[in-house]
């Protein structure tokens, strides 16, 4: 198979980039990482805002500083220093890879799965003292929080953030709360802590906060001290279900159209999901809006999954009448209604693998993914709706290079780039993380490559 980094590379050269083959929605992504890494910011994806933990020992503070050795390096011997490295460590290691990474990084994956997964994943290896996540970091952020203290979570490029988790900030979601608490008559300072909703059964809070997995861990934090849960893309339904249970209404961040695609599902209208946009007074709503309110959106999104549109289905439908379409329900609304069907990473991965052979499948969410399914399956034809090569910029950080830099580490004694959660933030995550668990446990499926 062509690899996707293959592919951007081509186009980088190629005179006609007008196929699928050929044209990328960054031509900085053609060059080797650690040289984009090193621009202040190269489009969508970009993560300058990304926290990176004042007292994370050894931290590479900056992206573009892998040193010039490891940059240096062909692909063959940075192989051989992962493998090495990874048969040094033994139990002692776990490597994690997203289904978004690239290929030339799921080959060294332990397990392979989606956010929640592979939080859980790190879970299942207590000899593990070093679990390197290669992903973004929320996604590391998280393993750390779930993680014993003694297990050490490594993120190989600390710039491998996410642009929707940067969308809300912490600063921001507190001044949001304040407003609301106004609007709605409560106490914004005060906890409602672990036990509280078995305390006060049948009391409704006048609003929950819900944060997406993609967010980082002070926003989990937040939503641990103010009664509220997190979710991912999976259980995202079932986790609105709890909130109604316990509150009158929802503040869902960041991501807009996860909250707006799962809330519409559910039968909550339209004109009762008002979007929050941080920089208007009161989000940009009035307060009539407020009250009528049941879901208040942020005013967040992908990059990536915003890039699908209604007319990419026409048009797949067009050159294949029995395609199937699925997409992520980060896709905008009106793409999700067109899909035959949409969820998260791991049902799209159910949804191809037990589709009939021969089967034709549009998909809608990142393109490693997809072209890995396809690889998988070679008795069904399986496309990205998107005719243009757009990885997720930030997971494309994760180069060999990081790996066996911070994998050299980890043989010679040395933690580089570890992602360490301050114990305070961690333990009100911690409560935000475990009502989802316990609202919607989840099986451990995803697995190893
Ligand atoms: P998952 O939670 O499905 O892994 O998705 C994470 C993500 O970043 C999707 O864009
Ligand atoms: Fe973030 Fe979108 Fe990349 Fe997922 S695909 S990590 S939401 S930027």
């Amino acid at each position: 198979m062509t690899s996707v980094a293959e592919r951007i590379a081509s186009s980088a050269t190629a005179s006609t980039a007008h196929s699928l083959a050929t044209t990328t929605c960054d031509t900085d992504l053609a060059e080797p990482t650690w040289v984009f890494d090193a621009l202040p910011t190269y489009g969508p994806g970009a993560s300058v805002a990304d926290p990176i933990p004042a007292e994370t020992p050894n931290a590479t503070r900056r992206p573009g500083q892998l040193p010039l050795a490891y940059q240096k390096m062909s692909e063959e011997e940075l192989h051989a220093r992962i493998v090495a490295a990874k048969e040094a460590m033994g139990d002692r290691l776990v490597i994690l890879g997203h289904y978004y990474q690239r290929d030339e990084i799921v080959a060294y994956a332990d397990f392979v799965g989606d956010s929640f997964q592979l939080a859980n994943a790190a879970l299942t290896r207590p000899d593990a003292e070093a679990i390197v996540f290669c992903g973004v970091h929320f996604m590391a952020e998280t393993a750390d929080i779930l993680a014993r203290e003694d297990q050490h979570v490594i993120l190989p490029n600390l710039a491998a953030g996410c642009s929707m988790a940067d969308m809300a900030d912490e600063e921001s979601v507190e001044a949001a709360w304040e407003e609301l608490a106004e609007v709605y008559g409560f106490d914004p300072a005060q906890e409602i802590d672990a036990g509280w909703f078995e305390r006060n059964p049948g009391v409704k809070l006048p609003v929950i906060p819900v944060t997406y997995m993609n967010s980082n861990a002070a926003l989990k934090a937040f939503c641990g001290r103010h009664g509220g849960i997190v979710c991912t893309s999976s259980n995202a339904r079932t986790v609105l279900e709890w909130a109604f249970e316990r509150g009158e209404r929802v503040l869902f961040f960041p991501d807009q159209h996860l909250g707006r695609n799962t809330a519409k599902a559910m039968g909550v209208p339209l004109t009762q999901m008002p979007m929050w946009n941080p920089r208007k007074d009161l989000g940009g709503n009035t307060e009539a809006d407020l009250d009528a309110a049941r879901v208040i959106l942020w005013h967040g999104f992908c990059s990536v999954h915003k890039r699908f549109t209604t007319a990419q289905i026409d048009a797949a439908r067009a050159a294949h009448p029995d395609v199937q379409v699925v997409v992520h329900p980060e896709c905008p609304m009106p793409v999700v209604d067109a899909a035959d069907a949409a969820g998260s990473t791991e049902l799209i991965r159910r949804f191809v693998a037990d589709a009939a052979p021969g089967s034709t499948i549009a998909i809608g969410t990142e393109v490693n993914m997809v072209n890995r399914l396809a690889a998988q399956h070679p008795d069904k034809t399986i496309f990205c709706l998107d005719p243009v090569i757009c990885p997720c910029s930030t997971m494309y950080r994760i180069h060999p290079g990081y790996l066996a830099w911070t994998l050299d580490g980890l043989v010679q004694g040395e933690w580089r780039n570890e992602i360490h959660v301050d114990p305070d933030v961690a333990t009100h995550a911690r409560i935000a993380l475990e009502r989802m668990l316990a609202a919607a446990p989840q099986p451990l499926t995803g697995g190893a490559r």
